[in-house]
């Protein structure tokens, strides 16, 4: 297994989606810049959904197009249908995310259909997409608890992780929506989709915080030879189900984590702190994240490190 691991930034998109506040357009673009500066090379930057579902993101046809574009720097965007495929082609996407999940309760909530529709549907989308050459990914929402339904079976979250594959995304994403997993669920749910034939460099794993295991749940896929982690720089997101719980794994805490732990990853914790300073003033409060608020820690003096 590399010791690379690959950091997938969602602050832009997961982050922000779920803020109360919404940030203009060029705050956003100032976000971006400071996450690619920060050394992330995969940032999802937006969503082309239903501006009426996700008014925090309905500015995602100026915004794409107008973010710096440089070599080895993806931004992905969400897709949820054909309707948001057009306006991302239109908008210069060249990489995107669809989103499916382990019941039909959270599906039908979150894009009114079942998980056998929104599969369905997400078929001549992938495909428009694969024609095009983009690169192209799919999460598995609430792959390890559903708001609706409570646990969920591994299992089903490996069906319907194969079933996107069969659709020919390059990578599924395991999210745990709603920050319920703990680490043996995470080390379970790897080991059998593994087990089941599914590649282990073409998945990830995303975790929110909102009952503090993210990053013991990172640990445990580190552990099981995953090597591709998401995380919302300036702890932003909350939880949607949760009202004032922690919000989507930050990316601070992250790297702090893969820093003191040998890992190699190309991020500089400094600049993801100030890109998180930066977001949380413009939306108006403190940065949600433990290295957020301590800082960074530098074990040559002892001192802490690019706190704000
Ligand atoms: N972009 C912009 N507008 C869109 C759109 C898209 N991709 N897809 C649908 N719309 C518009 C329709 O035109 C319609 O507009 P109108 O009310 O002005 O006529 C409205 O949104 C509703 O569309 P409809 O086709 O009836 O679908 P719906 O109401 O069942 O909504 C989704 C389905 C998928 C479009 C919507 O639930 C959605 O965007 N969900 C995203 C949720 C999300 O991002 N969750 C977080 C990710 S985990
Ligand atoms: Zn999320």
């Amino acid at each position: 297994m590399p010791d690379r691991v690959r950091v997938y930034e969602v602050g832009p998109r997961d982050g922000l989606q779920n803020e109360a506040g919404v940030v203009t357009t060029d705050d956003k673009r100032r976000f971006i810049e400071l996450l690619a500066a920060a050394g992330l090379r995969e940032i999802e930057a937006t969503s082309f959904v239903s501006p009426g579902a996700i008014p925090q993101l309905a500015d995602a046809d100026v915004l794409l197009p107008s973010l710096p574009r440089r070599a080895g720097l993806r931004y992905p965007v969400l897709i949820p249908n054909e309707r948001g495929m057009d306006r991302a082609e239109a908008a210069g996407a060249d990489a995107i995310a669809v989103f499916s999940a382990t019941t039909d309760a959270f599906t039908e909530h979150n894009i009114g259909m079942t998980v056998a529709a929104s599969l369905a549907a997400f078929g001549p989308v992938l495909r428009r997409a694969e024609a095009r050459g983009w690169w192209r990914r799919a999460y598995v929402s609430t792959a390890f608890g559903c708001p609706y339904t409570g646990a969920v079976d591994p299992d089903d979250a490996i069906d319907v992780a194969q079933r996107l594959l069969d659709l020919g995304v390059d990578e599924v994403c395991f999210g745990d929506t709603i920050g319920v997993a703990v680490p043996r669920q995470v080390a379970t749910l790897t080991n059998r989709a593994v087990a089941a034939g599914i590649p282990i460099e073409r998945m990830a794993y995303h975790f929110h915080d909102t009952r503090g295991t993210a990053l013991a749940n990172v640990a445990a896929g580190l552990d099981t030879g995953i090597r591709t982690f998401d995380a919302s720089t300036g702890g932003t997101g909350g939880c949607p189900y949760a009202p004032g719980a922690a919000g989507n794994l930050a990316t601070e805490d992250l790297i702090y984590y893969l820093d003191a732990s040998g890992w190699d990853h190309g991020v500089d914790l400094a600049g993801v702190l100030e890109a998180g300073r930066f977001i949380a003033g413009a939306l108006g409060r403190p940065v949600a994240s433990k290295v957020g608020q301590a800082g960074g820690w530098d074990s040559a003096t002892g001192a802490a490190i690019g706190r704000g």
